[in-house]
C-alpha cells in the first residue's frame, strides 16, 4: 500500500474546521504542536548582586512595607526568567526581601512551601514561625511550613535582606491552587514558644508521645504532612561541609554537597516540591545534564558555571539558573560555596527524573 502524504492526513474541509472550532474542539495533531511550548523561552540566566542590591535599596527608599496594599505586604525584588515573567523558573520562585529597622512584614500563611536564606541578618532580625522567634543570622536557612503563620520583625538597627524561596509557580500556575492564602488578624502573631523550641523537638531524642506510633511526623501539628519549622544554622552547616572536605571525596558534578533534610524524617527533600543543598566546590566539576531545574545562590567565592554555550560568571550573592536538559558544569576560582535549589523532588515523585553525562 502506498504511503499517504502526511499533508493529506491533516487536511480537513473548511466545514469540518468550522464545526470543530464552533464546538471548542481541536484535532490532536494541532494540539500536539502546542504541548511543551507554553514555556518556551527558558534560558540560563544570572542576576548580579550589585544590580539586585541597587534595586532593593531603591525600592526600600520608595516603598515602606506599611504602604503596600493590604493583602500581601512583602517588599521583594523578584528575579524573572525571560521565558516566565513571574519567577526564576516554571516551578521555583526566588525573591530578595528587605525589612528596614523597626518594620514588620505582617503575619500571613499559605499553602505554598517556603524558606528564608539570610543574606544580611542579625540576632535582632527575627522571622516568627509557628509561635517561635527565629533569629536570622547570615546564611541561616529557616523553613516556613505550609499553612503556618509567619511574620518578619526587624528589631535591629540595620536593614535585613534574605532570599525567599517558594514553589509558587508550581502551586499557583501549574496546579492553579486557589484559596491558599490568609492574613493573620494581627500584624505580629503571638510568640508562644521559647527560642530553640522547634529545633529541640527534632534532635536525636524526641518527645516519646510523638515517636511511639510511626515516628513521623513529630510534634508539629500544623499540618502533619508539612515540613516542620526549623532553622539550619550556618555555623553547623559550614562545619559539616568542612569535615566532608577534609575527609571525603567530592561528588564529580556537585562537589562536597550537603542535603538540607526534612527534620521530621531525616531525609531529603526538605519540601515535597523543592530540594536544597549546600555545595562546596574546590575544583572544576564534570559536565552533566538533567530534566530538573537547578538554581543557585552564591554563598561564598567566585567562579563560572558553563551552561551549553553560555558562561555564567558569578561572585558572592549572585543568583543564577540552569534550564532543564542543558549540559552544565561548575568551575570555581579557588574555593566557593553555593546554595543549590532544585525541583527534582517533583520529577522523582512522578518517576520522571533523568540525569546523564554528555
Ligand atoms: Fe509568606
Ligand atoms: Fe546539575
Amino acid at each position: 500500500m502506498a504511503e499517504q502524504e502526511p499533508k493529506e492526513l491533516l487536511e480537513m474541509s473548511t466545514d469540518t474546521e468550522r464545526l470543530l472550532e464552533e464546538n471548542d474542539l481541536r484535532p490532536l495533531w494541532e494540539v500536539e504542536k502546542d504541548f511543551g511550548n507554553q514555556f518556551g523561552g527558558f534560558e540560563a540566566d544570572i542576576w548580579k548582586w550589585e544590580d539586585i542590591q541597587a534595586s532593593i535599596d531603591a525600592i526600600e527608599q520608595d516603598v515602606p512595607i506599611a504602604d503596600l496594599p493590604p493583602g500581601f505586604q512583602r517588599r521583594v525584588a523578584v528575579p524573572v526568567n525571560t521565558g516566565y515573567r513571574n519567577a526564576i523558573s516554571n516551578t521555583i520562585y526566588v525573591g530578595v526581601q528587605t525589612v528596614s529597622p523597626g518594620e514588620t512584614a505582617p503575619a500571613h500563611r499559605h499553602g505554598a512551601n517556603a524558606l528564608r536564606f539570610t543574606i544580611d541578618g542579625s540576632e535582632d532580625m527575627k522571622t516568627v514561625v509557628a509561635g517561635e522567634e527565629f533569629p536570622m543570622r547570615d546564611n541561616d536557612l529557616i523553613t516556613t511550613p505550609q499553612w503556618e503563620w509567619h511574620d518578619h520583625v526587624n528589631d535591629g538597627d540595620e536593614t535585613a535582606a534574605w532570599l525567599d524561596v517558594l514553589d509558587l509557580p508550581l502551586v499557583l500556575d501549574s496546579l492553579n491552587a486557589r484559596n491558599t492564602f490568609e492574613n493573620h488578624e494581627l500584624d505580629r502573631q503571638p510568640v508562644t514558644k521559647s527560642q530553640g523550641y522547634w529545633e529541640s523537638q527534632y534532635g536525636r531524642a524526641r518527645p516519646f508521645e510523638d515517636t511511639k506510633e510511626d515516628g513521623i511526623p513529630g510534634p508539629f501539628e500544623g499540618n502533619c504532612a508539612a515540613t516542620p519549622p526549623y532553622r539550619f544554622s550556618w555555623k553547623d552547616t559550614l562545619q559539616t561541609l568542612r569535615q566532608r572536605a577534609d575527609n571525603d571525596d567530592p561528588d564529580p558534578h556537585d562537589g562536597y554537597s550537603l542535603s538540607y533534610v526534612n527534620p521530621a524524617t531525616g531525609q531529603p527533600p526538605l519540601f515535597p516540591t523543592m530540594s536544597f543543598r549546600a555545595q562546596l566546590l574546590q575544583e572544576e566539576t564534570d559536565p552533566h545534564f538533567h530534566n530538573a531545574v537547578d538554581a543557585y545562590f552564591v554563598i561564598e567565592g567566585e567562579g563560572a558555571t558553563h551552561v551549553g554555550d553560555d558562561v555564567l560568571e558569578w561572585s558572592e550573592r549572585d543568583i543564577f539558573v540552569i534550564p532543564p536538559d542543558e549540559i552544565h558544569h561548575h568551575d570555581p576560582d579557588g574555593e566557593a560555596i553555593l546554595l543549590g535549589m532544585t525541583d527534582r523532588p517533583v520529577f522523582e515523585a512522578f518517576n520522571f527524573y533523568a540525569e546523564a553525562e554528555p
